[in-house]
């Protein structure tokens, strides 16, 4: 088929010609907007789930949703190497312009200019990647402590209240969460916990791998009574079947139901690999409709971009003995394995493996989704680990 019209759209955070199987969430997103807005009650909600498999897709969706709410809306991505301070100051300043670009002089907007600033004096000496001037004086003794657990709760309200006293209200997206520390995260729930109790108009939606649950978990015991954490996981067969067949059929080209059989075979029902072989389906078929024998050609293609971008691009950032241990727990199986039997494998004690191990959690390559039990956070990556090997790649 001409390459031109292809509809697929594998990619990080690529928005999918079909958004398959997630009415569910984006309604829960609605009714939370709506609630807030009008002074209820809401749990703000986390979204956990594996790489790939569309959760910066629907945080970009919720975005926008936001905005056509009227909310007034701040969108980061969270780093390994950055501070939470750092990240949400530059557009909380550009938020609070917003507010203050409004129609008549607000006191509280302007006090949150001053609090902003008092909680940068406050921050400064420790966080030096924080670039922001602001030509105003501060408001001593408000959210200057230089304790984040008790200078991001005191901010966000006041930006909370300035919003609200502009009718306003104010949602703040936050994907990768699971790469905030303990101190970071439990900054950020004290903050919410405080503006859930005075039923503020400011909600969190964020997103974050498997690992997220346990990180809320530590920081804060009440943090699973104060949010829902959605999985979000591979699609089912129908929704598979819609995420495939309907971008083709827009197009005019049909497809098999053996054929669609075969790519849920192959992708499991993730959606990155969905939009990987739908692409490449696409562009090997030579008529329509695209048949079983288009997609095995297909699935060769996947695989080979996949091991050279998707898989590839995290292989790249491990150190040799964290290839070993990922290679080890390929081996034992699908599914999660037990550190145990991983540290057996390798033929050490789960004690000398336990750095390696926690060093590929926090590089966001396993998890732990029972204790003592490890599995991969990228789908299929096991049967990547066994290719590398065979090519020679991961025992040097
Ligand atoms: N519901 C869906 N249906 C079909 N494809 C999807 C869906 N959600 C995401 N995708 C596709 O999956 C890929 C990965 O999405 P992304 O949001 O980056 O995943 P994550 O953030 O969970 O790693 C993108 O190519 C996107 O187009
Ligand atoms: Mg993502």
């Amino acid at each position: 088929m001409d390459p031109i019209k292809n509809p697929f759209s594998p990619g990080a955070g690529t928005p999918p010609p079909e958004l398959a199987g997630r009415q569910t969430i984006l309604d829960k997103a609605h009714i939370m907007f709506g609630r807030l807005k009008a002074a209820r009650s809401e749990k703000s909600f986390l979204l956990i789930g594996l790489r790939g498999v569309g959760k910066t897709v629907l945080l970009n969706e919720i975005h926008h949703l936001a905005e056509k709410e009227g909310y007034k809306s701040i969108f980061v991505e969270a780093h390994e190497n950055k501070s939470l301070a750092a990240l949400i100051l530059p557009p909380l300043r550009q938020l609070l312009f917003q507010l203050d670009r409004m129609a008549n002089v607000s006191e509280k907007v302007k006090r949150s200019f001053r609090v902003l600033k008092s909680f940068l004096n406050g921050i400064k000496l420790k966080v030096k990647d924080v670039e922001i001037y602001l030509d105003i004086d501060s408001e001593a003794g408000t959210a200057d402590s230089g304790d984040l657990e008790s200078d991001l709760p005191a901010l966000l309200e006041v930006i909370a209240e300035a919003a609200q006293d502009r009718k306003l209200a104010v949602a703040i997206i936050i994907d990768e969460l699971q790469y905030l520390s303990e101190q970071e995260m439990s900054a950020l729930i004290m903050s919410f916990h405080r503006i859930a109790q005075k039923m503020l108009p400011l909600a969190l939606v964020g997103a974050g791998l498997p690992q997220l649950v346990g990180l809320t978990g530590r920081s804060k015991s009440y943090a699973e009574r104060l949010f829902d954490f959605p999985r979000i996981g591979p699609l089912d067969m129908p929704d598979m079947i819609a995420a495939i067949r309907s971008p083709t059929e827009s197009q005019g080209v049909k497809i098999t139901d053996e054929a669609l059989d075969e790519i849920a075979l192959q992708t499991q029902g993730y959606p990155y690999f969905l939009q990987e072989w739908g692409y490449q389906a696409w562009n090997i078929a030579e008529k329509s409709p695209i048949d079983i024998a288009d997609i095995k050609k297909a699935t060769k293609e996947s695989i080979r971009r996949l091991d050279e971008s998707f898989f590839r691009v995290r292989f790249d950032r491990l150190t040799p003995r964290e290839k070993e241990y990922l290679y080890a727990l390929a081996i034992l199986g699908e599914g999660a394995q037990r550190s145990g039997d991983i540290a057996e494998k390798l033929q050490v004690s789960p004690q000398a493996v336990a750095p390696i191990r926690n060093n590929l959690i926090k590089k966001g390559m396993i998890y732990s989704p029972a204790h003592g039990d490890t599995d991969f956070t990228v789908p299929l990556f096991g049967d990547f680990m066994k290719r590398m090997m065979k090519k020679g790649q991961v025992y040097p």
